[in-house]
């Protein structure tokens, strides 16, 4: 049996006097693509923060190809080969598209470098001269990713992609991330739209109030629409196929 590439086991991360996660455990694996799902305050955001050590959980073991990483500051775990793409998209608004994608090229040798990553979105190309605080959403998505993938991640820590986003650009967005898999790039995507994040995911699992409350085959759990729509906050007769 290999090890996987990323391995949780048994976290338990507050903030302050209150415990978020409770006994967090699931894995990736190497080139797998896993969605993490949950409604809004189920401890998706609080989980990747836990992985990258920027919330430094209080107990448990995070292990990035069979190396304990937990306790670990952020940019040792990032050095390892952890992109992510933060909720909210955070970027240096007042430098341009292109001068954020080369503060993010950190040396590590790889595939992707800029003129790759402009390759595959030619509207950033477009665009690299602009000021990151001057792009639209779906932009600014994309520069996040593109920003992510520049330092030739082995895993991708996605945070909510398509919130607020156009649903073309959401198209976009989503053809970005499954070509990244296709490269063989491991991700863990955390949406809130289910249904979007189950169509392309291997397996998923289900958080709630900071607990895993299930784990399976994406493609069994598209399968179960009462569940997704629970998952969604929406009655099954609103979900739209
Ligand atoms: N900085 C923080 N301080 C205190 N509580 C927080 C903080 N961030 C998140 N929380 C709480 O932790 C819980 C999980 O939040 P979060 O991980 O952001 O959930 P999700 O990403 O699934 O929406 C929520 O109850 C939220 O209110
Ligand atoms: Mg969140």
């Amino acid at each position: 049996m290999s090890e996987p590439l990323l391995r949780v086991e048994n976290l338990n991360t507050y903030y302050g006097k209150s415990h978020i996660l409770h006994d967090v455990s699931f894995e990736v694996g190497k080139g797998e693509l896993v969605a993490l799902l949950g409604l809004n305050g189920a401890g998706k955001t609080t989980t990747m923060r836990s992985i990258l050590g920027l919330t430094r959980p209080r107990s448990g073991q995070v292990a990035l190809d069979g190396v304990s990483v937990a306790g670990s500051p952020p940019h040792r775990i990032a050095r390892m080969g952890v992109g992510y793409v933060p909720e909210g998209r955070r970027m240096f608004a007042g430098l341009t598209v292109l001068e954020n994608l080369q503060l993010a090229e950190n040396g590590r040798k790889g595939d992707w470098s800029i003129e790759r990553v402009l390759q595959h979105l030619p509207k950033l190309r477009e665009l690299s001269g602009r000021k990151a605080g001057r792009l639209s959403g779906g932009e600014q998505e994309m520069l996040a990713i593109g920003r992510a993938i520049v330092s030739n991640p082995t895993l991708m820590l996605i945070d909510e992609a398509s919130q607020g986003l156009a649903p073309l650009i959401v198209q976009e967005v989503y053809r970005l991330i499954e070509e990244l898999k296709q490269d063989g790039v491991a991700i863990l995507l955390v949406e809130q739209n289910a249904l979007l994040a189950l169509k392309i995911a291997d397996r998923a699992y289900v958080m709630d109030e900071g607990r895993i409350v299930y784990h399976g085959d994406a493609a069994a759990l598209l399968k179960d629409r009462e569940r997704i729509a629970d998952l969604m906050g929406l009655n099954a007769g609103e979900l739209a196929s």
